[in-house]
């Protein structure tokens, strides 16, 4: 099994080894399932994470591999990496692996806005991956879901402006929510009150309006994130984009209530067509039948799930849409695994990426 997509040397083939660093973590468990069910090829694998789980075993493909050290000698001879971790952690670590000859997929939000990084889905826009220079960002959990079932609405008929309400599972912040979770949610059942150290509130029975900090304008930074991914990954700035990120007590799954305005009008019978036609889009729409899409149903599953289309009663442009998706696995892992073998199998090709 040979890969080739060591940035400095990208016409020589090398046996490939894959770094995944964070391995310990809510996202790096999902990238090793991601990379066996993909079938992201690979020489050797390796595990890195910090000292508190340097030295645990985690068994892939059957596989018993020992987590290592995250220190700069890791990414000697390694071709790609696959990371998530903590921004400043990705912001220390990242050069090691570039200054090595590493390609590094990153999860984090630090490199996501570097002009130099392509901020890749893709579904969407495989192509800027090429333009990579030793870095790729995969974009925050609730901007791939909704750039992902926006795509196709927006190759059919243009976009001018996009409001989004999100309703985010608690594994969005990392395995510790979910033990503070699971945790307080038993303690208020009991009539005890809940350690807060995750979340800004107790999560347990309740809704918390505020992801991320307060950034600019009265919008926390997931909000911001939204509306500047999205401008990047469209490559259009002048989308107008209003987000209000919701964090709800759902252990898995990002649900999102879109309404968006297409440059051209669509009817109704044409935007589910264009859903259901779509690449990584599932449309679930009966409601008739009580079918629409869950965060339950929709976890460990890899798609984008959209339904409850409506088009605005009011304004021909408008169209209103219901959409979940893992924000573990298309919002994380499973892109960033599907960016690692689009670079493998494109690079064994020449470099040639699809155009979207
Ligand atoms: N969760 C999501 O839905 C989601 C979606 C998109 C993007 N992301 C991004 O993905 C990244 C990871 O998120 P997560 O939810 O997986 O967090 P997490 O569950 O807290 O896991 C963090 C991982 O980073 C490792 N780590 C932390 N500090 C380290 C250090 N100093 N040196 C080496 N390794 C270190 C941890 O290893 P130890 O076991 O050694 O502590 C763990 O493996 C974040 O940047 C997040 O914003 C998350």
């Amino acid at each position: 099994m040979s890969i080739c997509l060591k940035h400095s040397r990208k016409s020589q083939d090398v046996s490939g080894t894959v770094a995944v660093v964070g391995a310990t973590g809510a996202v790096g468990g999902i990238v090793l399932d991601e990379i066996v069910k993909q079938k992201l090829p690979y020489g050797k694998l390796k595990l890195l994470a910090s000292e508190r789980s340097a030295g645990t075993i985690i068994e892939v493909a059957g596989q018993p591999i020992t987590v290592e050290l995250l220190e700069p000698e890791a990414f000697k001879g390694v071709d790609l990496v696959i990371a998530s971790t903590p921004d400043e952690v990705a912001a220390e670590f990242v050069p090691w692996a570039v200054e090595r000859g590493a390609v590094v997929v990153d999860e984090s939000a630090f490199y996501r806005m570097n002009p130099d990084v392509p901020l890749v889905i893709p579904e969407v826009n495989a192509q800027a991956a090429s333009e990579h220079k030793g870095i790729i960002a995969s974009p925050n959990c609730s901007t791939t879901q909704m750039v992902v079932a926006l795509h196709p609405l927006r190759n059919a008929a243009g976009l001018r402006q996009i409001i989004v309400s999100t309703y985010q599972a608690v594994s969005g912040a990392g395995l510790a929510a979910n033990t503070e979770t699971i945790e307080n949610t038993h303690k208020v059942l009991k009539g005890q009150t809940g350690q807060v150290s995750v979340f800004q509130h107790d999560i347990a029975m309740n809704l918390i309006p505020q992801i991320g900090s307060h950034k600019e304008a009265g919008f926390t930074s997931e909000e911001v994130k939204m509306v500047r991914e999205t401008h990047k990954i469209f490559g259009d700035d002048t989308i107008a984009i209003n987000a209000t990120c919701v964090r709800v007590p759902v252990l898995v799954g990002h649900s999102e209530s879109i309404y968006c305005e297409t440059e051209q009008p669509l009817e109704l019978d044409e935007i589910k067509r264009l859903f259901s036609e779509a690449d990584g889009v599932t449309l679930i729409d009966d409601l008739d039948n009580q079918e629409y899409p869950m965060p339950r149903p929709c976890a460990d599953k890899p798609d984008v799930f959209v339904g409850r289309v409506r088009k605005d009663l009011h304004h021909e442009c408008g169209i209103s849409f219901w959409c979940v998706s893992d924000n573990l696995r298309k919002g994380a892992a499973t892109n960033a695994v599907q960016i690692g073998k689009l670079l493998s199998e494109s690079v064994a090709a020449n470099l040639s990426l699809p155009n979207n």
